[in-house]
């Protein structure tokens, strides 16, 4: 007689986001608790102990944040209610039960002098706001949530909105080729785009191990946001040009990574690494569109 193996109850925060809606696909197979800002507010305490009142998930994944990165600037009580509070509120109500939490963080905590990928043991040395609360929110899980995983991750995309940003970058790109004929897209700012549909895939092989800790986790190779636009034209079949442009074109007041590529080092070295290339993710991106 084949014994089937019982489904995973998981737990997923932020179930309508971009990358919460790509989790939610990839654990189809278990069982399913889709959490939106409707049914948990994670800067409110009383809301995640409600929230979690009566259920025993096996893990939960947390995607919720405010990571609009400008609004984070202007707004940075908000930035740290929900990004640090949210996080802290989530470790100690799980903790308590004994639930496992796979909390989901940036590249942003990185301030980009290295110049090489980073790996899980470099010092995080913010320059954002955004970047400063999601890294008070991975402390406050390492120290209030014995069972944790943190992944920190890079320049999601995927075909869900994203909720906190509207469109995609790859949608931003098609939009203004239709309207402009020449683009202008900067050179000097280097990430890896990541397919939320890969990261998805990859959080559900690492909460099945039991292997607690801090991972980075993106697609392979790295590239400029001018490279980046050029294959999703060439991609999209477009003849448009796109013109390398410095940062310094387009003034900001808030500071970013010009180098923010992670090293999945701990996913490899545990031999769990299941993320491709950016290039043929951004293809699979595009025959599933
Ligand atoms: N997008 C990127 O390029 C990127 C890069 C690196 C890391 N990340 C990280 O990846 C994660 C997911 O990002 P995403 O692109 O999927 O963002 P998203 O589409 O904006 O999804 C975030 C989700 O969190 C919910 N949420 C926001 N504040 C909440 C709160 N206080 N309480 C409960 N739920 C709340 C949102 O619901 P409502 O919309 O209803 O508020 C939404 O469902 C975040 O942790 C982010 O920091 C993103």
């Amino acid at each position: 007689m084949v014994s089937r193996r019982q489904a995973m109850k998981v737990a997923i925060i932020g179930a309508n986001g971009q990358l919460g809606t790509d989790i939610v696909k990839a654990f189809a197979e278990e069982e399913v608790i889709a959490l939106t800002q409707n049914d948990i507010e994670i800067s409110d305490i009383d809301s995640v102990q409600r929230a979690f009142e009566g259920i025993q998930p096996d893990v939960v994944v947390n995607t919720a944040a405010f990571l609009n990165v400008d609004l984070c600037e202007k707004e940075r009580a908000k930035a740290f209610l929900v990004n640090e509070t949210g996080a802290l509120n989530l470790a100690r109500v799980l903790d308590k039960r004994n639930i496992p939490l796979l909390h989901v963080s940036t590249d942003y905590v990185f301030d980009g002098t290295k110049k090489r990928p980073y790996e899980e043991i470099d010092a995080p040395n913010p320059l954002n706001v955004y970047g400063e609360s999601k890294l008070a929110g991975e402390r406050a899980i390492q120290a209030n949530c014995s069972r944790h995983y943190i992944v920190r991750t890079s320049g999601l995309y995927g075909h869900a909105k994203c909720l906190a940003k509207g469109s995609n970058f790859i949608e931003k790109i098609l939009a203004k080729s239709k309207e402009s004929p020449e683009l202008r897209v900067v050179d000097d700012e280097v990430l890896t785009p990541t397919y939320a549909f890969d990261l998805a895939r990859q959080i559900r092989t690492l909460v099945q191990t039991g292997h607690y800790g801090l991972y980075h986790a993106t697609n392979s190779g790295e590239c400029s946001w001018y490279e980046f636009a050029k294959e999703v034209l060439k991609l999209a079949g477009s003849s448009k040009t796109v013109v390398p442009v410095g940062s310094n074109m387009y003034p900001s007041e808030v500071r970013r990574p010009a180098y923010s590529v992670l090293e999945n080092a701990n996913l490899r070295s545990q031999g769990l690494d299941v993320m491709p290339a950016w290039q043929e993710s951004l293809a699979h991106y595009f025959n599933r569109s």
